[in-house]
């Protein structure tokens, strides 16, 4: 897929931006709009000249959930054999640190593709929220799961049980954002953010996002033995030798992600 229609893909550097644009529905998450965005994701994961991927919206909506208008009529099937929503998984399984930079609303779907992402930016303009319960249904892209881990349960019970948004300040004292903004700097710090990321060593930091995954997915233990064998076969790579040598030697290491 090249020609999209519903978000606008960018490479800035080492960065991947990926920008929601459907105004006329406050980038609401339709199937076109899932489909692009899960293929420009994907994309960028592959290509080993993008070491970190922004996704972003607009000033009024990082994106104000599912389609409901295109999901109104839909059947249980549908839903479920056909969900449109199946290729956010991969959104969510991409090796390369995501960075939400989000301002306005981000409900329901909106808030759940933050969620997916490892950084999350927040303008003080952000609202988030889980209001699928005035729709009659639930989260359904991950939002009883991950808001629950983010901000514990009886925070993502509130919020999810009663359709109750949460401003930036209190997201970011909660735990669901990494750090507030003032709404003109979101997109040049996210480019800050991302920017850092893919000037470190690309194996290496594919190797961080996974052991911090595994303690969002697998027990304690389990992770613990991930990290172990992951930080041990680091001494492979020609950038542990460059990383520990550049400190040694009083210099800036040259990265060559190998
Ligand atoms: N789906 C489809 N269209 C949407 C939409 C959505 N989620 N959110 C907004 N829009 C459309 C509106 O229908 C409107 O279109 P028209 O001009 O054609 O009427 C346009 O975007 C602008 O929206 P509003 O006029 O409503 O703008 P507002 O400033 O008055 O309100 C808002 C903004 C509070 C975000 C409000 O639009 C709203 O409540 N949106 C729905 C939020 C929501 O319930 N999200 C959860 C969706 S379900 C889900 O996500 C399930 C899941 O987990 C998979």
């Amino acid at each position: 897929m090249s020609q999209y229609t519903t978000i606008v893909t960018e490479t800035r550097g080492r960065v991947g931006w990926v920008t929601l644009h459907r105004p006329e529905a406050l980038n609401a998450l339709g199937s076109t709009l899932v489909a692009e965005l899960a293929d420009a994701v994907v994309a960028f994961d592959r290509d080993d000249a993008i070491g970190a991927i922004v996704i972003t919206g607009s000033e009024r909506a990082f994106a104000a959930g599912a389609d409901i208008k295109e999901m109104a009529g839909r059947s249980v099937r549908d839903m479920s054999v056909d969900s449109p929503f199946a290729a956010l998984e991969e959104v969510s399984r991409v090796r390369t640190p995501l960075v939400a930079a989000v301002a306005g609303y981000a409900l329901g779907g909106g808030c759940e593709l933050a969620m997916m992402c490892d950084i999350v930016l927040a303008a003080d303009t952000a609202v988030f929220g889980q209001p699928e319960i005035d729709l009659g249904v639930i989260p359904g892209i991950g939002g009883t799961q991950r808001l629950a881990r983010a901000i514990g349960y009886y925070k993502a019970a509130e919020m999810v049980l009663t359709g109750r948004r949460m401003p930036a300040d209190e997201a970011e004292r909660a735990g669901l954002v990494s750090r507030v903004v003032p709404a003109a700097d979101l997109l040049a710090e996210a480019g800050e953010v991302a920017d850092r990321i893919a000037s470190r060593s690309l194996p290496v930091v594919y190797a961080a996002k996974q052991a911090l995954r595994a303690s969002q997915e697998t027990t304690t233990a389990e992770g613990l033995r991930l990290e172990r064998t992951l930080f041990a076969s680091l001494f492979a790579l020609d950038d542990q030798t460059e990383g520990m040598a550049a400190f040694v030697e009083k210099r800036k290491p040259q990265f060559r992600h190998r």
